[in-house]
């Protein structure tokens, strides 16, 4: 079996993590209103919760034992602001405050499979790099998905995402990836953000993957906060991160998640 163990699934299996995708998708609109000067970090973890179950599926991250921790993670969200650059921790005591970028990923599980998402937010007035940068970390995501296609090579798309980062000065660490998903919510293979044109596996048709390029403003170095969850830039300069799970398709990329809801909220705004 070549692929053993890999999430390579049949449509009937798709179709429960494009359910998972889309409920994630619609938490994420739901959720953009809150996302203000003054809000309230374990407000959002509670109401995004309250939101999945409602939907009757559950939070994949919180109970999740992330394998390089000791402990598993306690929230729904992660919320990651400003030099975090990931698994930052919702708090009654942490707010948000204008000029903040923060982002919030999250991980929705249905009948035992899973979708991934992550989406990096300004919080009211942003400067004019944070605003670039969250402008390049989300095209060099959609320039990473356009590279997948059943037969394409997995190098192809870090190459493309660190292609497009690097030509803005940006960084992007080797020791964070995107990975395969489905029943468990990091599965085989790694999908990492930066590679070589033609190297690496060959992405078989049906595999689901999690891209999920995390952008760094300074150095590409990070280190662990001192919560011991969150890990962060080491210069703390600014990071986002998108991420969308995708099926590999003869064709292209099939996108299960969406950013339209939070599109649609912005806009209401
Ligand atoms: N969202 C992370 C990822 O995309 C996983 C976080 S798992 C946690 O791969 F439990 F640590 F939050
Ligand atoms: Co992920």
């Amino acid at each position: 079996m070549k692929y053993e163990g890999w999430p390579v699934y049949e449509e009937k299996q798709i179709r429960i993590i494009a359910a998972a995708a889309d409920i994630l998708s619609r938490l994420f609109g739901y959720l953009t209103p809150h996302i203000v000067p003054g809000a309230n970090t374990a407000e959002l973890d509670a109401m995004a919760e309250e939101f999945i179950r409602r939907e009757g599926a559950e939070p994949a991250f919180k109970g999740y034992q992330p394998p390089f921790e000791d402990r598993p993670y306690p929230y729904t969200l992660c919320v990651s602001i400003d030099e975090e650059v990931v698994h930052g921790l919702p708090s009654a005591s942490r707010h948000l405050v204008s000029g903040q970028i923060v982002t919030i990923d999250c991980g929705v599980r249905l009948e035992g499979f899973h979708a991934d998402m992550a989406y990096t937010f300004p919080v009211g007035q942003i400067s004019p790099q944070a605003a670039k940068l969250l402008q390049v970390t989300q095209e060099s995501l959609w320039r990473g998905i356009r590279q997948v296609r059943a037969g394409a090579f997995m190098g192809d798309i870090g190459h493309a995402i660190f292609d497009y980062v690097r030509s803005y000065n940006f960084a992007v660490s080797d020791q964070l990836t995107g990975h395969g998903v489905g029943e468990a919510m990091h599965m085989p293979p790694d999908v990492p953000n930066i590679g070589k044109r033609g190297k690496g596996v060959r992405l078989p048709e049906n595999l689901v993957i999690a891209i999920e390029p995390m952008v760094h403003v300074g150095s590409r170095r990070i280190c662990r906060g001192a919560d011991g969850w969150s890990v962060r830039t080491k210069d703390k300069s600014l990071a986002a991160h998108f991420e969308h799970t995708v099926v590999v398709r003869r064709s292209g990329a099939q996108v299960l998640t969406s950013f339209e809801p939070i599109q649609k909220a912005l806009a209401h705004v």
